[in-house]
């Protein structure tokens, strides 16, 4: 089976074509970076006018590298939701349209779905039941994975994501967005103790985190310091405020592997990419007899791979009588705020779910 995966929920256009058999066939990421720096942030206007510019070139380009003619696609993924609504919406169209053109299902997946399931398309690949950090601009949270579609959350931040204390520490330090990649690059010239950081909610029993107060505590320093512009001070700031976040986030995740007794851990979302954090995470791992997956570095961020393979695994699921309805499923909904546990489970209600901008 040949499933086409359209990610379009926020700045990154992405498309994949992945094989049931072969798997990745070839992939391709336009990313807004550029277009939204200039502003500060995601601009959603001009992110919807990008997406309709992109997806069509994409499209044709990841077919022509996989030499996959469009006629020979099984079926079409794309993300449904949460996000920008007429960012989504653009994915969404598009995908209907290749469907009702070719005949073939659409699946609406969720985004964390993918970035969850994103570490699928490592080599080797984790095994059912493993825990989930999913860490991005948005969430940052630890799931029990126990299959496909069974997910559970077992704690979360309370305030920021992790990726917006990044993206705000950048800010703080006059680094432009995306922060993520510019503290990370910062940080590597820092002098390790030169400056302390609060580990927030570090020792608390839950697996729940905050970063509001490490913001807080960047901030000040800022304030406090004799020229905040000098690079070193930057430098050791930036690498003060990433091993904080990494000790938190390795902290919670030793205590996800104890309280659970799952050994796999999987890292995913953008904030994955960070070299300091896996390292920590893969070190604590070890040392507990436990293992660390992360997706192949350039699926971190958002892309179409991770919608690819999610839709597939739904589509492998589907009764006949289930295909045959989403071949026929010719209207469509985009769904900017869209829990996981409502994608996985439309029924059920988790409290501790929240509603949640992406
Ligand atoms: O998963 P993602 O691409 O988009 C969302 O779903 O949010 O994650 C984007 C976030 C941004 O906050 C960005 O600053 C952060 O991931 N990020 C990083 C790195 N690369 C991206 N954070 C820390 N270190 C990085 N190398
Ligand atoms: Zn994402």
């Amino acid at each position: 089976m040949k499933v086409l995966g359209i990610e379009s929920s926020c700045d990154e256009t992405g498309v994949a074509l992945i094989d049931s058999e072969k798997g990745l066939l070839s992939d391709a990421v336009h990313t807004q970076i550029d277009m939204h720096r200039a502003y500060g942030g995601v601009v959603p206007e001009l992110a919807s006018r990008d997406h309709i510019r992109r997806a069509l070139v994409l499209i044709d380009d990841v077919l022509s590298r996989a030499g996959v003619k469009k006629e020979e696609i099984d079926a079409v993924a794309v993300t449904e939701g949460p996000g920008l609504a007429g960012a989504l919406l653009v994915g969404s169209s598009v995908a209907h349209a290749i469907g009702y053109a070719l005949g073939i299902p659409v699946v609406g997946v969720h985004h964390l779905e993918g970035h969850l399931l994103s570490a699928c398309l490592a080599d080797p690949a984790p095994k059912f039941p493993f825990i989930a950090l999913l860490v991005s601009g948005g969430h940052t949270q630890f799931m029990r994975v126990n299959a496909f579609g069974s997910y559970e959350l077992l704690g979360e931040t309370l305030d920021d994501a992790a990726g917006e204390a990044f993206d705000k520490t950048a800010q703080l330090l006059g680094e432009g967005y995306p922060g993520g990649p510019a503290v990370s690059r910062l940080a590597e010239t820092g002098t390790p103790g030169a400056i302390e950081l609060p580990r927030p909610m570090l020792h608390s029993t839950s697996l729940d985190m905050s970063f509001s107060g490490l913001k807080t505590a960047v901030l000040t320093a800022v304030n406090d310091a004799k020229d905040p512009t000098d690079p070193q001070f930057r430098s050791d700031l930036a690498l003060a405020f990433t091993e904080a976040v990494a000790e938190v986030l390795t902290t919670k995740a030793v205590k996800a592997i104890k309280t659970t007794g799952i050994k796999q851990l999987v890292v995913a979302g953008g904030v994955s990419a960070n070299k300091t954090l896996r390292a920590s995470l893969i070190d604590a791992c070890r040392k507990r007899g436990a293992r660390v997956f992360f997706p192949p570095q350039r699926l971190c961020t958002d892309n179409g791979a991770m919608i690819a393979v999610a839709g597939m695994m739904r589509l492998q699921r589907m009764t006949e009588e289930e295909l045959q309805n989403a071949r026929k499923r010719w209207s469509f909904s985009a769904k900017p705020r869209w829990t996981l546990s409502q994608a996985a489970n439309p029924d059920a209600v988790n409290p501790r779910q929240r509603f949640r901008n992406h």
